[in-house]
């Protein structure tokens, strides 16, 4: 052994050196160290050696093959038990560390040559893992904060570390992202652990935000680390505060006020202001008022507790519609009087008033000279928005009655038909100077009322109509002329006509008599002559029913 090491320096000067091949190797595994790539006829071949460079030009025998000999280790170190060799010449170097990247020689003496093949060995091993340590609570909206660590151990080459948010790499900026980075070396197996600290200005947006840390290395097989995420916390921004019910506000609704704060987390308590009442509400953040009243109205404010500056308040008005009608409920007035009707409204803003007289629509009543016309059901409605009051009075117009009218109507030959048209109230009873059959009473509603009898008059009759209540009486006469001579006359004679027209038929009638009494004569001349003795019997009879008539007429014309 030693005469051939002296015989390869002797022989090193004429050493074919071709280039530095160079192999990757991954840590822990076998490497395999190629020698002279076939260069070199495996047949040619002498002698072999593998030996390895230390450093400082020294070299470290690893193994030696002779031509038709087996291999023989010559390594004494770490490497005795770890080194081999192949048919192809191959060294194969097991359990790679980090300590085995250097350069290997294989050096071939084939002939008279001899070959010196250097192989640069790298060592590669891909980080342990990846992952996030150390990671912040909660991130500040805003505030520059140590979001967490990122390790990603025992590598060679040191593994490069980029942050991620949802997936999109993390660009250190100096402001908002900043990222520092670290390598460590373990001090027995040479691997790195590099370590990277992100720290991050959240925004509102990042609230959920996946961040994630990944191990970038030369292996190529990337690394993410689980993702983490954090709840943005931030301080109140926004403050409002609603009204419930949005809408318009009346008398007796129930209000409720509510504070809505934005933040994270949100406040839960507020500061209410009532028109200058601080109310403390903790654990919520409404305040509810019931049965408001008028007096509810004003400004009313929430802030927070901690933070009085933020603040919102709110202008509430509520409605109300208060109505007060004089007189009211029911008033007897006497006819002709004035009476004065007042609607009183009071309202928070302005309203509208619709009358009603026995519930149609009417206008607004005024009464400067009451009439029975204007009693009746007074109602008037007052609507402001979604409010609505009523308020109503009934009046009854009193008075002595008056005949407004009295007349006759000749209505089919039979008999005659008086009608006394009153107006008066309460209503007025009616009596006739003659007996009739009561047609029948037709009352109107403005008090008015129209009494009609059938009479059957056969005689000039002077007829009264007598009204009277407890306010007076009153009465109207009208002359009647019979029925019998009528009906040869104009049928709608009217009772002004009357006495013309009785004259006309006392005439005829008179001619008429005075005919029939001289027929009469000339008719018992001749009979007399004829006969010679008076016939009274049916003759006399009549006379008499005509004189019986004749009293019952005059009898009439006394009632
Ligand atoms: C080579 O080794 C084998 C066993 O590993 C052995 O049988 C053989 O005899 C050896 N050859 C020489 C030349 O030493
Ligand atoms: C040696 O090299 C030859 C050709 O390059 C190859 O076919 C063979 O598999 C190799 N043997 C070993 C043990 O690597
Ligand atoms: C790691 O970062 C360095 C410097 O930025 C770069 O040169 C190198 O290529 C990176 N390595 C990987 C695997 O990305
Ligand atoms: C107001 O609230 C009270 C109970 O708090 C309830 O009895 C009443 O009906 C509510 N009024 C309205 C108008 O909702
Ligand atoms: C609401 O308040 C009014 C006075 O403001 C009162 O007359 C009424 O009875 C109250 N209603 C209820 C339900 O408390
Ligand atoms: C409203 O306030 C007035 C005085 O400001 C008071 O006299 C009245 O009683 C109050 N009404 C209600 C319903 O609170
Ligand atoms: C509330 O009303 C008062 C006057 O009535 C007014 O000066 C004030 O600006 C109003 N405030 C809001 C918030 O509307
Ligand atoms: C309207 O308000 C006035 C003054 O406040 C008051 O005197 C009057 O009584 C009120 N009228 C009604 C109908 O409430
Ligand atoms: C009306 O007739 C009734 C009987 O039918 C009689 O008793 C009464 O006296 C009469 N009245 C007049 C005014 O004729
Ligand atoms: C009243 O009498 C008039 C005429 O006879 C008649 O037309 C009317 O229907 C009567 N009314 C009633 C209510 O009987
Ligand atoms: C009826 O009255 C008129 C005048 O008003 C008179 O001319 C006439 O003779 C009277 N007839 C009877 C039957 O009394």
């Amino acid at each position: 052994m030693h005469l051939l090491s002296v015989l390869l320096l002797l022989f090193a000067l004429l050493c074919q050196v071709t280039a530095l091949g160079t192999v990757t190797g991954l840590y822990g595994k076998t490497v395999s160290i190629p020698c002279n790539y076939g260069a070199i006829k495996a047949a040619d071949i002498m002698m072999m050696k593998w030996k390895y460079n230390k450093g400082d030009a020294q070299f470290g025998d690893l193994l030696v093959k002779q031509k038709d000999q087996n291999v023989s280790i010559s390594a004494t170190n770490d490497y005795r038990g770890r080194v081999n060799m192949d048919a192809n010449f191959t060294l194969l170097l097991s359990e790679a560390k980090l300590t085995d990247e250097r350069t290997f020689t294989c050096m071939v003496v084939a002939g008279a040559d001899i070959h010196e093949f250097p192989v640069t060995v790298h060592i590669y091993k891909s980080p342990a893992g990846v992952e996030i340590s150390d990671e912040a609570k909660e991130l500040e909206f805003g505030k520059l904060t140590k979001l967490g660590k990122c390790v990603a151990r025992d590598a060679n080459p040191a593994a490069n570390i980029t942050w991620l948010r949802n997936n999109k790499p993390l660009v250190a900026d100096g402001k908002g992202i900043i990222i520092k980075n670290s390598v460590d070396g373990d001090s027995v197996t040479g691997l790195s652990t590099t370590t990277s600290t992100l720290e991050y200005s959240a925004e509102k947006a990042d609230n959920e935000a996946q961040f994630t840390c990944r191990a970038d290395h030369p292996l190529g097989n990337k690394l993410v680390s689980s993702p983490v995420t954090f709840t943005i916390t931030y301080s109140t921004e926004h403050i409002d505060l609603q009204v419930i019910p949005q809408n318009r506000l009346v008398e007796g609704d129930n209000l409720t006020l509510k504070c809505v704060a934005d933040g994270n987390p949100a406040p839960t308590s507020f500061m209410f202001d009532l028109k200058g009442n601080a109310v403390k509400v903790e654990k919520g953040n409404v305040y509810t008022l019931t049965n408001i009243s008028r007096n509810t109205s004003g400004v009313y404010k929430c802030s927070l507790i901690d933070n009085p500056s933020m603040e919102a308040s709110r202008n509430i008005t509520v409605n109300y519609l208060d109505i007060n009608l004089s007189p009211s409920g029911k008033i007897v007035k006497r006819a002709g009087e004035t009476l004065d009707i007042t609607l009183q409204i009071n309202s928070s803003t302005t309203s509208k008033v619709h009358w009603t007289k026995d519930f149609k629509q009417s206008s607004e009543p005024k009464f400067t000279k009451l009439a029975y016309s204007d009693s009746g059901f007074y109602e008037c409605k007052v609507t402001m928005e979604n409010l609505e009051r009523t308020a109503s009075f009934e009046l009854v117009v009193t008075g002595a009655p008056k005949i407004k009218g009295l007349k006759e109507i000749n209505e089919d030959g039979q008999q005659k038909i008086l009608i006394c048209e009153v107006e008066g109230s309460p209503k007025p009873a009616v009596s006739w100077s003659i007996n009739g059959t009561l047609l029948n009473e037709t009352s109107f509603p403005n008090g008015n009322i129209e009494h009609k009898i059938a009479v059957v008059p056969s005689a000039n009759l002077t007829v009264s109509c007598t009204v009277s209540n407890e306010f007076g009486t009153d009465t109207k006469l009208i002359v009647v002329s019979p029925l019998f001579e009528e009906v040869r006359m104009d049928k709608q004679d009217e009772a002004k006509n009357g006495d013309k027209t009785l004259l006309v038929v006392g005439v005829v009638v008179g001619l008429v008599i005075a005919a029939v009494v001289i027929g009469l004569a000339y008719w018992l001349y001749m009979k007399k002559s004829k006969q010679g003795s008076w016939k009274t019997g049916e003759k006399e009879n009549g006379s008499l029913e005509e004189e019986k008539k004749l009293e019952e007429n005059s009898q009439k014309a006394e009632v």
